[in-house]
């Protein structure tokens, strides 16, 4: 193989950037060319492919979003996208494909090898909901900005004795919610994965109250519903002083954390030396600190498990 070829897709996340440049840079070492597609599959379809040098993926390690930018493709979903995608590959010579982004954009990868184009996924989104790898590019940054955030509003919830529901993203699935919760300390965590009825939550803030809590911190994740509908029910219930903060988009940027950096440079490099092995469809992922790869097909099969020890041991640590 002597050219191959990268993108992102989907929702950016901090530290695709430095899975980008490790892709390139491993591929260069070795000898083969390396070309960045622009604009995900859109770019794949349009031909938006330039050849990226050592240089031109260097000081964006530290870069949050993605350098090759970044779309949700319809096109790519019809039949005719991806035969046009296909012919733009052909026509660069281009002999495989690293696909940087999550599931969606596994589906389509999975679609390129169906068609007799290697490919190999590299799991960056913020929500860490890609089965076989512990964490996804991105999702610690994300972390550490929801970490950061929440501890920002506290110091105003204790000022003013309130009670907060924060919204955080994740998709369909609790993770953010639920490592942040555990790292704020937050009264009660409300996932997809676990049931949380209203009532509990509220019983809980009884307790927080009676024992001399001063400000009460609720975490939302963006699958069970949204924060003002929380908001809600809990002021109609409890007439405590209750604001909503959805935190949005500032979850997607940032620079990238070390661990992102590291994760993703370890990546990056594992899905270039998987395409000069000959492999495809194949995704890189990371279980118990070590880099493996596993079929796409079996990781797209997969239900993404959330460590349900955490959302207990949260819960008996916020009494
Ligand atoms: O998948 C990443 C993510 O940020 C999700 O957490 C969120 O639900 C979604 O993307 C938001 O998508 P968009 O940026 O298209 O609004």
């Amino acid at each position: 193989m002597k050219r191959i070829a990268v993108l992102t897709s989907g929702g950016d996340a901090p530290g695709m950037n430095a899975a980008i440049r490790s892709s390139v840079r491993r591929a260069i070492y070795n000898g083969v060319q390396v070309f960045g597609v622009y604009n995900g599959y859109n770019g794949l379809i349009s031909g938006n492919i330039e050849e990226l040098t050592v240089g031109s993926v260097g000081d964006i390690i530290h870069h949050g979003g993605t350098m090759l930018f970044t779309a949700r493709s319809d096109e790519f979903r019809t039949e005719e996208g991806r035969a046009k995608a296909v012919e733009q590959l052909k026509k660069h010579d281009i002999e495989g494909l690293i696909v940087i982004g999550g599931d969606g954009s596994f589906r389509g990868a999975q679609k390129l090898t169906q068609l007799g184009f290697p490919t190999i996924g590299v799991p960056g989104t913020i929500d860490n909901d890609i089965p076989c790898t512990d964490y996804t590019i991105g999702f610690d940054t994300a972390l550490n900005t929801v970490v950061d955030c929440i501890d920002k509003i506290r110091d105003t919830a204790t000022s003013h004795e309130r009670t907060y529901i924060i919204e955080v993203m994740g998709r369909d699935a609790g993770d953010i919610a639920l490592f942040a919760g555990l790292a704020v300390g937050a009264e009660s965590i409300i996932i997809p994965e676990a049931t949380t009825g209203v009532e509990n939550v509220i019983e809980r803030l009884y307790a927080g109250r009676k024992r001399g809590k001063k400000h009460s911190i609720i975490i939302v994740a963006e699958g069970v519903g949204t924060a003002h509908q929380y908001a809600e029910i809990i002021k109609k219930q409890t007439n405590f002083d209750t604001r909503v903060t959805v935190l949005g988009h500032i979850q997607r940027g940032g620079s990238p954390s070390a661990f992102d950096r590291i994760l993703a440079s370890r990546l990056g490099a594992a899905a270039v030396d998987l395409l000069l092995e000959g492999k495809q469809d194949r995704m890189v992922g990371m279980k118990n600190n070590q880099i493996i790869d596993v079929d796409i097909d079996e990781a797209l099969a997969d239900k993404h498990e959330i460590d349900m020890s955490i959302f207990h041991l949260a819960r008996t640590l916020s009494i």
